[in-house]
C-alpha cells in the first residue's frame, strides 16, 4: 500500500491513474524523475513525496500558466527540482545532449482539466470563445488558423483519424461552404456549424456533437502524436539501466504509438524477418511492465468520468 499523500483540490487537475502511475514508476530517495507533462503537478505531487526529500524533480510543459503550481508545489513539499518550459521532446533532447540522466520519467498526454475550463483558452466547446486551443500560446498555429486553411479534405482526415467522427466528410463540407462566406473565430460558430452538418438523431446520442471535432483539432493543433513518437527515443536514452518509463495515454493513436515503441525497444533485434540469424546484435533496450494496458478502475471512473480513455503503459530499461 502507497502512503497517503494531499491530492489537489477540486479546482486542479485530478491525476489519472495515479496510484498506477506511482506503483510502475516505483521512485526512490534520491532518484532523479522527470514528469514531462506537468500541469498541474497532481502526479509531479506524488512522486515528490515518493523522493522522500531528496534526489530531484524536473518538470516540463510547453504551457507558461502551469510555472505557479511549480512554484507551489516546490514551497509545500520542498522538493528540489526546476521547471522548464517548452515541448517536451525538444526539452529532453536538450537535456540528453547535456548529459542529464534520469531513473524515472511519465508522460500523462493531452490537455490538463485547467485547460479545457479556462474557456479563453478555446479548447471547450461548452462556452463560446476564440478558436486557439494551443497548449503553448506563442506556437504558430491556431484551431482558428487550421480551420480556415486547410483543405476539406485534410479537414476530414483530421476529423477521422483524431476524433473518430463518423460524420467527417459532411462536417469538413459545412466548415467549407461558412468560411467561404466569413472565416471562423470563435468556438460558438463551430459548434453551430457541425450541429447543422450530421443528421438530427445524431446531434442526441454519444455525447456533444462537437466533441469528436474539438478533440481532432486540439490534436492537430498541437501536433500531440508527433511529439510523443519524437519524445519516446530521447526519454529511453535518458533513463538510467533500471530506470522507468510511465505513458498515460487518451486516444487509441497515441496508445498504439506508445504500444509500438515498447514492442520494437523489447524486441532488440532490428533484422529482417527472413534472416535465418541475428546479424544485427541489438540486444532488448526494455521491458514492459504489463503486457495489456492499465486501465483506470470503476471507482476512479466513479470520481473522475474524465478519465474514461485514459491508458497506461510502463516499462524498465534493461540493465547494461
Ligand atoms: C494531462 S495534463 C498533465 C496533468 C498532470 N499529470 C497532473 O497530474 O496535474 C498534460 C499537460 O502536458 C502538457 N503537454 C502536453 N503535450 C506536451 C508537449 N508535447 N510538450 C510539453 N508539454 C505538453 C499540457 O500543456 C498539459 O499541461
Amino acid at each position: 500500500m502507497l502512503p497517503n499523500v494531499s491530492r489537489p483540490n477540486a479546482t486542479d487537475h485530478v491525476p489519472v491513474l495515479a496510484d498506477e502511475v506511482r506503483e510502475a514508476l516505483a521512485v526512490e530517495p534520491g532518484q532523479t524523475v522527470v514528469d514531462a507533462t506537468f500541469g498541474g503537478g497532481g502526479h509531479a505531487e506524488l512522486l515528490a513525496a515518493d523522493l522522500g526529500g531528496r534526489g530531484k524533480l524536473i518538470a516540463i510543459d510547453r504551457d507558461p500558466e502551469v510555472r505557479p503550481y511549480f512554484d507551489r508545489l516546490r514551497k509545500r513539499t520542498g522538493v528540489q527540482g526546476r521547471f522548464l518550459r517548452g515541448e517536451f521532446s525538444l526539452v529532453l533532447e536538450q537535456l540528453a545532449s547535456n548529459g542529464v540522466h534520469a531513473d524515472a520519467i511519465l508522460f500523462d498526454l493531452g490537455v490538463s482539466s485547467m485547460q479545457i475550463d479556462r474557456p479563453e483558452r478555446g479548447f471547450s466547446y461548452a462556452t463560446d470563445a476564440p478558436l486557439d486551443m494551443r497548449m503553448d500560446p506563442a506556437s504558430e498555429l491556431s484551431a482558428r488558423e487550421l480551420l480556415n486553411t486547410e483543405s476539406e479534405r485534410d479537414l476530414t482526415r483530421i476529423f477521422k483519424d483524431y476524433g473518430e467522427e463518423r460524420y467527417a466528410r459532411q462536417i469538413a463540407r459545412a466548415i467549407g461552404r461558412r468560411r467561404r462566406e466569413r472565416p471562423f473565430e470563435r468556438t460558438g460558430e463551430l459548434v453551430e456549424t457541425i450541429k447543422t452538418a450530421i443528421p438530427a438523431p445524431a446531434r442526441f446520442g454519444d455525447g456533444h456533437p462537437a466533441k469528436r471535432v474539438f478533440q481532432a483539432l486540439r490534436i492537430a493543433v498541437n501536433d500531440e502524436l508527433g511529439s510523443i513518437e519524437a519524445a519516446l527515443p530521447t526519454a529511453l536514452e535518458m533513463l538510467r539501466p533500471g530506470g522507468r518509463l510511465a505513458v498515460v495515454s487518451f486516444h487509441s493513436l497515441e496508445d498504439r504509438t506508445v504500444k509500438r515503441f515498447l514492442r520494437a525497444e523489447e524486441r532488440g533485434c532490428t533484422c529482417p524477418p527472413d534472416f535465418p540469424i541475428c546479424v544485427c546484435g541489438h540486444e532488448p533496450a526494455l521491458r514492459a511492465l504489463s503486457r495489456r494496458p492499465i486501465k483506470p478502475s470503476p471507482q476512479e471512473l466513479a470520481a473522475n468520468p474524465r478519465a474514461a480513455s485514459a491508458r497506461l503503459r510502463a516499462a524498465m530499461k534493461s540493465e547494461e
